[in-house]
């Protein structure tokens, strides 16, 4: 039997297969479809202080390999989250990961405290790397010192296990990792979506209200898988796969780049059963390719 336990900081996984953030909202809709408690996990829509309701309309876009998302962090507000979302995920037999955003670093903190009041999270997800907001987002997601920054100051005042979410619109992936890593976070999810824009052939114009989404699906694969091959040869602690992962071969070849566990987004929004079915596939897939255990496959791309 093939065994698909993985153990990360804070987190037993029953497998490594969890929704990504924002394309599984708090799991009420999908709920509907499945039993939850088949995940590995489920990490929440980003959370922030107060209520957002997000940019303008439109705000996603279909494109060839994925789509565009602008968003803007839409959510009921960390308050309304643990008053009324978490109990929900934590009623399934599964760890819940929170996803923190915020627009200072005020606000990572104070969302990042209000979660100490709950038991019923496992971990948090800090999203320094939203492009599809004004301010904060993706400056903290684009300068390693920022990203030190408010890594540093949620480690210090949040009780729960820290995983910050890399954004891949920077030339130096590696060196956002490494200053994570050493301002004391106890993970990497990688990553979050590339900045893109799509124009409208009838008025001529950006077609999203916000101008510029950001990018997710197929397109994104091979970016993702180069840039965990990249990190993991340069840090020591686990990271959370994502991007473009459609099936159980592309959850192998996140492994095998050095991810221990990973989300799915985009495939949700096509096919609302897409992590169940990931989930049944796997060990076959990784039998097929000589694997008993998924933390066998974990960095094997590396020749070691
Ligand atoms: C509609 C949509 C909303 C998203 N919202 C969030 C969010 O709130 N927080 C976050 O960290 N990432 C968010 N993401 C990024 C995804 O979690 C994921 O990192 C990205 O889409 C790449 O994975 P995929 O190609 O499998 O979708 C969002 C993505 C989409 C498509």
């Amino acid at each position: 039997m093939t065994n698909l336990t993985v153990h990360l900081p804070g987190l037993t996984l029953k497998n490594p297969i969890m929704p990504a953030s924002g394309c599984f909202g708090f799991g009420r809709e999908y709920g509907a479809f499945y039993d939850l408690s088949q995940l590995g996990a489920v990490i929440m829509k980003a959370a922030t202080q107060e209520a957002r309701f997000g940019n303008p309309t439109p705000r996603v876009a279909e494109t060839t390999a994925g789509m565009l998302n602008a968003i803007g962090l839409q959510n009921p507000g960390v308050e309304q989250i643990i008053a009324s979302e978490v109990p929900n995920l934590a009623s399934y037999d599964i760890p819940v990961i929170a996803n923190i955003a915020g627009s200072s670093l005020e606000e990572y903190v104070t969302v990042a405290k209000a979660f100490n009041k709950t038991t019923a999270i496992q971990a948090l997800e800090l999203n320094i790397s939203c492009p599809n907001v004004k301010a904060g987002g993706i400056q903290f997601g684009t300068d390693p010192e920022l990203a030190a920054m408010v890594t540093k100051a949620v480690k210090k005042v949040s009780n729960h296990p820290v995983y910050v979410k890399l954004s891949p619109n920077v030339s130096d992936i590696v060196a956002m990792a490494k200053a994570v890593e050493q301002a004391g976070a106890d993970g990497l999810s990688m990553i979050n979506t590339l900045t893109g824009m799509t124009i409208d052939l009838g008025n001529k114009q950006p077609l999203l209200a916000n101008q510029t989404g950001g990018l997710s699906g197929p397109a994104i694969k091979p970016i993702a898988i180069r840039m965990i091959y990249e990190v993991k040869q340069h840090v020591s602690i686990p990271i959370i796969g994502m991007g473009g992962i459609g099936n159980a071969k592309d959850v192998l070849e996140f492994l095998l780049a050095g991810a221990s566990a990973v989300a799915i987004g985009t495939a949700n929004f096509q096919n609302p059963y897409i992590c169940a079915e990931i989930i049944d596939a796997l060990p076959d897939i990784l039998t097929t390719y000589g694997f008993t255990k998924v933390t066998d496959a974990i960095g094997k791309g590396h020749g070691a």
